[in-house]
């Protein structure tokens, strides 16, 4: 968080320990026309979404309640591979060449940073946003936890660095935006959804996200409840309370249950002092005003 640890590179933040794997994946990494993309600013939802993705395309490959399905024994950080910050410091550029395909990746970059290849191909991308005030709080305990697993760093000084772009991916704002664009001018390549209509109708989104990527639901699939057992598994309560996740580790060597905090809309509302308020409110209207993007702020 403190922008020790963040430099600036390719027009956004980057942890000083992704940058070699950030700039291998610039340099190495050719989007394929069947690779299934997810998208999203950090604590924008991208957990969440790697769980319904994985479990939407290989939904015939396993009974999702069976314990052999591969998402109650790992960590989706672990079946979704980060295409930008692992591809060097986790894996070498040949694992990604060999994974299966469809390849089922995931991306923090920001889209106009993205290799050509993501825009020359027909690859697909979902992209997931969050309002930013809960961006905000999540960003905040998570990257506190890098610190310390008790205390939380100064608000103040994060939420002046996050107002500032300084964080993780950021510049917040931009990210959104790039997806936002690209959703309205190449629909059938990137879908833009949000974290609060994912949270206020699950079902209807893992159809949505289904039907995007290419793996549309049958009449028998959608008779069988097979839609609502996938929003069951990857629900909040169901995935934080896995053993791997309350007390596996992720590969960056911090505890998964970081991940899993609270999982609401609305939770800024017990921190944000009147001051934070009005200066986000001021940077929203600024920043998107020329957009029709809005944000829900509450359940
Ligand atoms: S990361 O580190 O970028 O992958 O984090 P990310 O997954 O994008 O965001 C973490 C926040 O998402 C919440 N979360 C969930 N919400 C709903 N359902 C499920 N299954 C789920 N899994 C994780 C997580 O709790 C973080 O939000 P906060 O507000 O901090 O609780």
């Amino acid at each position: 968080w403190v922008s020790g640890f963040l430099y600036f590179c390719q027009g956004f933040w980057v942890a000083d320990l992704s940058i070699r794997s950030q700039v291998s994946f610039s340099q190495n990494f050719v989007a394929r026309d069947n690779d299934l993309v997810l998208a999203s600013c950090p604590k924008s939802g991208t957990t969440w979404l790697k769980a319904l993705a994985y479990s939407i395309v290989n939904r015939s490959r396993f009974a999702l309640s069976n314990a052999n399905n591969p998402l109650l024994k790992l960590n989706p950080h672990d079946l979704v591979p980060y295409v930008d910050m692992d591809l060097y410091s986790r894996y070498r550029p040949i694992y990604f060449e060999n994974i299966p395909e469809p390849r089922l990746l995931c991306t923090h970059t920001p889209f106009e940073s993205l290799p050509p290849s993501f825009k020359s191909s027909n690859c697909k991308i979902v992209y997931i946003c969050r309002n930013p005030m809960d961006t905000f709080v999540s960003l905040w305990h998570f990257v506190s936890k890098f610190e310390s697993e008790t205390e939380l760093a100064p608000i103040q000084e994060c939420f002046d660095k996050f107002c500032r772009g300084v964080h993780l991916f950021g510049p917040f704002w931009d990210h959104i935006l790039g997806y936002w664009k690209a959703n309205l001018e190449t629909p059938h390549k990137v879908l833009f959804i949000k974290y609060e209509d994912v949270k206020n109708d699950v079902v209807f989104y893992i159809k949505r996200i289904a039907e995007f990527l290419g793996f549309p639901f049958s009449e028998e699939e959608e008779r069988r409840g097979l839609i609502e057992e996938i929003a069951e598994v990857c629900s909040f309560e169901k995935m934080k309370n896995l053993k791997v996740n309350i007390d596996g580790k992720h590969h960056s060597g911090k505890p998964n249950k970081n991940l899993f905090r609270k999982g609401e809309v609305g939770d800024w509302k017990n921190y944000f002092t009147p001051s934070m308020i009005e200066r986000m409110e001021k940077l929203i209207h600024e920043k998107f005003k020329n957009s029709n993007l809005v944000f829900n702020f509450s359940p």
